[in-house]
């Protein structure tokens, strides 16, 4: 199955970036979110991340105008009853998700492949929600997807080779290096990524060190392009501390036990990046 048009489910972080890297590659995208002016603010936000890269001359203008007019803004769920696959990117919350499959399911065509973005949630759980467990799995992008070269591509016990092999598919048309990967908490990726995440933020707790040394000892000493703390304000501390606690529950290693300044910065509304705050202030001066 080749896939020719993506619904996109979420207008966060990683919406966006999913909903630009699949018009690129030549898929129709439709774009849901609950309020029409988020799906119209991402597309506002795709106008003006193609219109950065025809300035930077990476872009031909009628390229961008072709991108543009494949993507589709909508609220309705009903309007993805079109799409081949449905690419699910909201908050990091199985309850939520979980509840988000079982509707996509009764919104989408018989055909259609549900997968989901998930950092480390159960695949497994959400293809239980729907009655076509075979055709769910996930494809999991990394931040910023448009920039980041490789996506997991998550098999759960009942994804079909077809679906698995559909999701690679588009993941390739995408541009990107296809990895394979067994449904388990936090995949490669995070299951690597998150424990040392979780330590820097620990470290800085101890008050072993500052925030920007701890940044900089990693960016010099390892050759990291970012530090943990400034990566983990990219990522969006919220959805830092959901995949955290998604690794303790699964693994119960006390390498993964939340450190607790994430769990506080969370609850002050410091959510990194996305909030204006979270290590760093990123406020407009
Ligand atoms: N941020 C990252 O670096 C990153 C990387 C890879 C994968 N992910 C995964 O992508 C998904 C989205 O993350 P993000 O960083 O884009 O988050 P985000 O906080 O930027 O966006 C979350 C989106 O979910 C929507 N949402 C919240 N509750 C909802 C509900 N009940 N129903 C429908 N939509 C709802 C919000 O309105 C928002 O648009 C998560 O599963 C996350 O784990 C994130």
């Amino acid at each position: 199955m080749t896939i020719k048009r993506v619904g996109i489910v979420g207008s966060g972080i990683m919406g966006a970036g999913i909903a630009e890297v699949s018009a690129k590659a030549g898929c129709e995208v439709v774009l849901r979110s609950r309020k029409q002016e988020s799906a119209d603010a991402m597309v506002a936000g795709l106008e003006r991340s193609l219109a950065k890269q025809v300035e930077k001359g990476r872009l031909e203008d009628a390229e961008r105008n072709a991108v543009l007019g494949r993507v589709k803004a909508v609220t309705e769920l009903g309007e993805l009853s079109e799409c081949d696959l449905v690419l699910e990117s909201i908050v990091e919350d199985l309850p939520t998700k979980l509840e988000l499959f079982a509707e996509l399911d009764g919104a989408c065509g018989d055909d259609a492949i549900l997968a989901t973005n998930t950092s480390t949630l159960s695949v497994a759980a959400l293809a239980g929600a729907t009655k076509r467990p075979e055709k769910v799995c996930g494809i999991h992008f990394f931040n910023p997807a448009p920039v980041m070269t490789v996506v997991e591509v998550v098999r759960a016990d009942q994804s079909s080779d077809a679906t698995i092999a559909a999701a690679r598919g588009f993941a390739e048309a995408c541009g990107k290096d296809v990895v394979d990967v067994r449904d388990q908490a936090g995949f490669i990726v995070n299951a690597l990524l998150f424990p040392y995440l979780n330590n820097a933020v620990k470290l800085l707790a101890s008050g072993a060190a500052t925030r920007d040394d701890i940044d900089t000892a990693m960016k010099g000493g390892c050759n990291f392009p970012m530090g943990p703390l400034e990566l983990l304000d990219l990522v969006g501390l919220d959805t830092s501390l959901s995949i955290i606690e998604a690794l303790h529950a699964a693994f119960g290693d006390a390498n993964y036990e939340p450190a607790p300044m994430l769990a506080e910065l969370v609850a002050a509304g410091k959510l990194g990046r996305k909030s204006g705050a979270g290590f760093y202030d990123y406020a407009k001066k």
